[in-house]
């Protein structure tokens, strides 16, 4: 059977991922495919970077020596930002490809115009990664909790910011140092501002929101803080009374309209979410027929996260090589009333 050749645009963190998993797991992804699933090219900013994982892909600077190779049929983009990526994204879809991201920045601020990119040009457009790292969040909202009323989401969704903030109570780091240390293991963001900041919490909660809500949520909707303002004082103090401090991000639904906010918390050490620790998420869903559920695991690192972006890969190698399509759109957002942000 003839290989299913894909492209990737950036070889960071995610990328080299991606090469690891495709490379280590090629035969058990190729039962899967029904063919092999091959990197032909490979996008990045500096051809002559030594790189952390071998691939016989071809190191190209120029993008269009992957939109104009009709053997590429998959573009996986795991460069981060939001220019070029979604330019690039967009190309890709409209040169009748297919796409997957870790993007939670282009997905939050431009996801619809991809979504109907993706639409009008007979494609998928697939971002699991893009929230809760390497947890599956995004597909259950979309399919296996379809058949519910979603009422309330609640969770930890960036990795940063949890190992800081357990580093900080557990062994009472200095702000700055735990920061530094979680940028090495490739947790933050190229600018950690998103992370410590709650930005980035912001824009993966509006993802969800959007998705469970049906509705269009972007950054300018959620309510943010984020924990740039905590010092060791306050996490000590928490403790005192039995509480450690987690930075939540929340979004509800009631009769009203919806409520979407990010900022730290003081939960009792007893909650289930106060001890989802170092770098792993939680995310609690509330459904009106299934009730309440929780999704956990690593929500940001190299192998955690390339995890959910091959998985959008096999999943659309599969339909290109069976000819099927199991696309669910998310282009049926409406305008509903949400909350007005506190400025
Ligand atoms: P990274 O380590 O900074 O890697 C970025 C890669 O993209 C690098 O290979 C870089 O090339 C390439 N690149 C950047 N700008 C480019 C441009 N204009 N043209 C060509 N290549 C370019 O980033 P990362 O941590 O892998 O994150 C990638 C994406 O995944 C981001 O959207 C991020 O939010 C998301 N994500 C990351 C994690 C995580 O744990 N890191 C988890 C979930 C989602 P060079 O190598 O040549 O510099
Ligand atoms: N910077 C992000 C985090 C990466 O720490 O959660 C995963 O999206």
């Amino acid at each position: 059977m003839s290989a299913i050749n894909i492209a990737l645009l950036g070889m960071g963190t995610v990328g080299t991922g991606v090469v690891k998993i495709l490379a280590n797991n090629a035969h058990n992804i190729e039962q899967k495919v029904g063919a092999p699933v091959v990197i032909k090219k490979i996008l990045v900013r500096n051809p002559g970077k030594v790189r952390n994982a071998p691939t016989d892909a071809k190191i190209v600077t120029d993008i269009d020596e992957i939109l104009n190779d009709p053997d590429i049929k998959i573009v996986a983009e795991v460069m981060g930002g939001e220019m070029p990526s979604k330019d690039y994204m967009l190309a890709a879809l409209k040169a009748g490809k297919h796409v997957v991201t870790a993007n939670k920045d282009v997905v939050a601020k431009y996801g619809r115009e991809l979504f109907e990119a993706a639409e009008a040009n007979h494609t998928d457009f697939l971002f699991e990664a893009s929230v809760g790292g390497g947890i599956p969040i995004i597909r259950p909202l979309k399919q296996c909790l379809a058949a519910n009323q979603i009422t309330e989401i609640m969770g930890i969704v960036n990795g940063t910011t949890n190992y800081m903030l357990t580093k900080m109570t557990n062994e009472k780091m200095d702000y700055a140092d735990v920061l530094a240390e979680a940028q090495a293991k490739g947790y933050a963001e190229s600018d950690p501002t998103a992370d410590v900041g709650g930005f980035d919490a912001a824009r993966k909660i509006a993802i969800l929101a959007s998705i469970a809500f049906g509705a269009r949520i972007t950054l300018d909707d959620v309510n943010v803080e984020g924990i740039t303002n905590i010092a060791i004082e306050d996490i000590e103090y928490a403790r005192e009374l039995g509480f450690n401090i987690k930075l939540l991000a929340i979004a509800k639904q009631d009769d009203c309209g919806i409520n979407v906010r990010v900022h730290p918390a003081f939960l009792p050490t007893s909650h289930p979410l106060a001890s989802v620790n170092d770098v792993f998420n939680a995310i609690f869903v509330k459904g009106d027929a299934v009730g309440e559920t929780m999704f956990y695991g690593r929500g940001a690192g190299e192998l955690p996260t390339a995890s959910a972006v091959t998985a959008d890969i096999i999943d659309v190698a599969r339909d290109i090589r069976h000819n099927v399509s199991s696309r669910i759109l998310c282009t049926c957002f409406d305008h509903k009333h949400i909350y007005p942000v506190s400025k």
